[in-house]
């Protein structure tokens, strides 16, 4: 993509929900499944990097102690900000991967919908920063769309290949269908925890 900010400030200015997180069905059942995918049911610190108007912020949120959320595009930090307001622990950052990359370790990263706009080089940049800085038993979720995406030099398998070969993780989850990957990797030690009771 030669100028993201440009092509997202374009988009949103035309509408504040430009993939239609809150009336697609699709988007609701994807965030759902990507919900139901996390291993455990509280993490202490969660980044989302590219968290747009919040829609998936606001149920990350609910899951994690603190949540750091970042986006290059002014307009969605501020609808995100907005989205999240008097949600405890959640702070909104205007940030551009990979250079924008937050200080400090995570015990869940969320990389959704994302990779694409980055390029290959930056892509891997980010795959390295996020493998680094996640904690032991931490779990590093990635979704995206598998279809090209005009503009964009990647698509989602690509973005997943090389997700996988740059990530010195524990592979845990793949899950494919028609339209999105969604997978999740881990640090050992990793795995579902059976004895551990709804809160
Ligand atoms: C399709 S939305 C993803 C929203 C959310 N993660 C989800 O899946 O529900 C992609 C967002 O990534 C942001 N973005 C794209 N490239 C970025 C970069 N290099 N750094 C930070 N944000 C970026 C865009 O501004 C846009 O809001």
């Amino acid at each position: 993509m030669t100028d993201p900010e440009s092509y997202f400030d374009n988009l949103y200015s035309d509408d504040p929900d430009p993939w239609a997180y809150r009336r697609r069905w699709y988007e609701k059942r994807k965030r759902d499944l990507t919900l139901a995918c996390l291993p455990r049911q509280r993490y202490s610190r969660g980044f989302e990097p590219g968290c747009s108007n919040g829609e998936l912020s606001v149920e990350l949120a609910k899951r994690c102690d603190q949540l750091l959320c970042t986006d290059l595009n002014a307009q969605a930090v501020d609808l995100a900000r907005k989205r999240v307001a008097g949600l405890p622990g959640v702070e909104v950052l205007q940030r551009t991967l990979p250079e924008g990359w937050p200080p400090g370790e995570f015990d869940l990263i969320v990389l959704s919908e994302l990779g694409y706009y980055l390029s290959p080089q930056a892509w891997q940049d980010v795959a390295q920063r996020a493998g680094k800085n996640l904690t032991a038993g931490g779990s590093l979720l990635a979704c995206h769309w598998l279809h090209p995406i005009e503009g964009c030099q990647m698509d989602g398998p690509g973005v997943h290949r090389l997700l996988a070969q740059a990530l010195e993780l524990e592979p845990l989850i793949h899950h494919q269908e028609k339209d999105f990957i969604l997978e999740l990797w881990g640090r050992p030690p990793v795995g579902f925890d059976l004895s551990e009771v709804v809160e």
